[in-house]
């Protein structure tokens, strides 16, 4: 007999026999001669109901069985009697493989997020929870199949690196020396007694190497961990994230901008159509609104102002900020969400901003004082993509990186490729956990990945 899964087992359109399911309880109930036990196998959102006849021979073991327990049960599917649901299962055999004990903390009423965040190790267990990293190995699947039916080819950027892509410095640094070995010479680390003989840290963005990569393939993308020590305790930061990096040859910025208007719109139907069970889940419990705005999200078209314009309006709007805004000063998240909304009520691509608060790799507009960079705001959220055209023009870039005091001798490799056949090109960088926020209606990034990290925690 072979292990069937219960999201195949709901879906089942005749009975069947001798079905086997492997699972956990999540509730049992007992009427004269019946237990009725509700399975959840993780497959999907709804658990399928057990009918254990008062005659199986373990019964006595069957009625004691409780929430979180383990079992593997075969029997008959069959219609149910009950209401709510098509099938259940009349049990030949119920196999109790662990009993959970009452201290098991996932009994049935509702916790809070709060709470769930300090079992990170069970909280999967929950439907809540279940439904979220369901939804995110769906929506893996999906950028994956989205990037290869257009040509894409996926690049394994390196996870160590000894560059700083976005120059903000939020480093996490990669080390085998011993604390005490650290500071050497002077008070200045000798590097050459480390493991990769120089300075090394955890990869901020896949951008560089996938540059590489599309002057060699085409088009590219990189989907992997990236690592910022960056102290901001919001509720949209961790230190350890998720980011999808497209990067295209031949492309500039106005192509750019039409591949993440793409993607997002791609990514949303293919949850709204693959998710359903899931994300009704959302739309009941975390909110209402939820399925209408996805809907309005992949139907209309996204805003496009550059920064210059979303400065005036934020300026004319006369709300009071709790940061000044005026050129060359960043978009924080509250003029962000102002702007997609209140002021558009729509996704919005800012494009155009200040080079004075971009990175060095950024192709500089003619004005000389903004750079082709561009980033997608939604709302709730803000920021759910940052990208840009790169600057491919040999001098121009060594200028750029002479003004912010980067190493030329650190980028060789980097400047090399405006040497040799360089052409116009354009990528960006998908915040994930963002995405599934914007996707869930979940307001807290840490409620959508596995195990979070964020300062001072690094539990599980
Ligand atoms: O805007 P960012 O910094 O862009 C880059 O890293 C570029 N190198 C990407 C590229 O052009 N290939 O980051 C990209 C996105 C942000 O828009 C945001 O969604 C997400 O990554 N992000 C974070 N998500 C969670 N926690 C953090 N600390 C994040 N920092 C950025
Ligand atoms: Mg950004």
């Amino acid at each position: 007999m072979k292990r069937t899964k219960i999201v195949q087992l709901l879906q089942s359109e005749i009975p069947a026999t001798n079905v086997l399911i492997k699972g956990w309880v999540r509730t049992r109930r007992d009427s004269k001669d019946f237990s009725f036990i509700e399975v959840n196998d993780g497959s999907c959102l709804k658990n399928i109901q057990i009918l254990a006849d008062s005659s199986l021979r373990n019964y006595p073991d069957i009625s004691r069985l409780s929430t979180g327990s383990a079992v593997i049960i075969s029997g008959n599917l069959v219609e149910s009697m009950g209401v709510g649901q098509k099938w259940e299962i009349l049990a030949d055999r119920v196999e109790i493989v662990s009993l959970a004990p009452e201290s098991y903390p996932m009994q049935k009423k509702r916790h809070t997020d709060e709470f769930l965040r300090t079992i990170a190790h069970l909280r999967p267990r929950t439907n809540k929870y279940g439904a979220v990293f369901r939804i995110r190995s769906e929506l893996s699947y999906a950028i994956h199949k989205f990037f290869r039916d257009r040509g894409f080819k996926y690049i394994h950027s390196p996870i160590i690196t000894g560059s700083d892509c976005e120059g903000a410095g939020e480093l996490f640094r990669v080390t085998t020396l011993a604390p005490e070995n650290f500071l050497k010479k002077d008070g200045i680390t000798d590097y050459g007694q480390d493991f990769f003989g120089s300075e090394a840290n955890l990869t901020v963005s896949g951008q560089l190497s996938a540059e590489m990569f599309a002057l060699a393939l085409g088009d590219v993308y990189t989907f992997g961990p990236t690592f910022r020590a960056e102290n901001s305790h919001t509720s949209r930061h961790v230190a350890e994230f998720w980011m999808v990096e497209p990067e295209m040859a031949f492309c500039n910025l106005e192509g750019n901008m039409n591949l993440a208007e793409e993607m997002i719109k791609y990514l949303i139907n293919f949850i709204l159509e693959e998710s359903k069970d899931d994300l009704e889940l959302f739309a009941k419990f975390v909110d209402k609104n939820l399925i209408k705005t996805l809907d309005n999200v992949a139907s209309s078209d996204f805003k496009r102002l550059s920064y210059t314009s979303a400065v005036e309006i934020l300026k004319k709007s006369r709300k009071k900020f709790e940061y000044d805004i005026d050129f060359g000063k960043d978009l924080q998240t509250e003029h962000e969400r102002y702007l997609t909304e209140h002021h558009f009520k729509k996704p919005l691509i800012i494009f155009d901003y200040p080079k004075t608060i971009k990175p060095f790799y950024m192709r500089v507009n003619d004005d000389n004082k903004t750079v082709s960079a561009m980033d997608v705001l939604v709302p709730k959220i803000g920021e759910i993509i940052g990208g840009s055209q790169r600057e491919e023009r040999l001098g121009v870039l060594e200028k750029r990186m002479e003004e912010m005091g980067m190493s030329k001798d650190t980028y060789w490799w980097y400047l090399d490729s405006r040497r040799f056949g360089s052409v116009e090109h354009s990528g960006f960088g998908l915040g994930f956990e963002r995405l599934l926020m914007f996707i869930t209606g979940i307001s807290n990034i840490r409620d959508v990945i596995p195990f979070p990290r964020t300062p001072n925690s690094i539990e599980f």
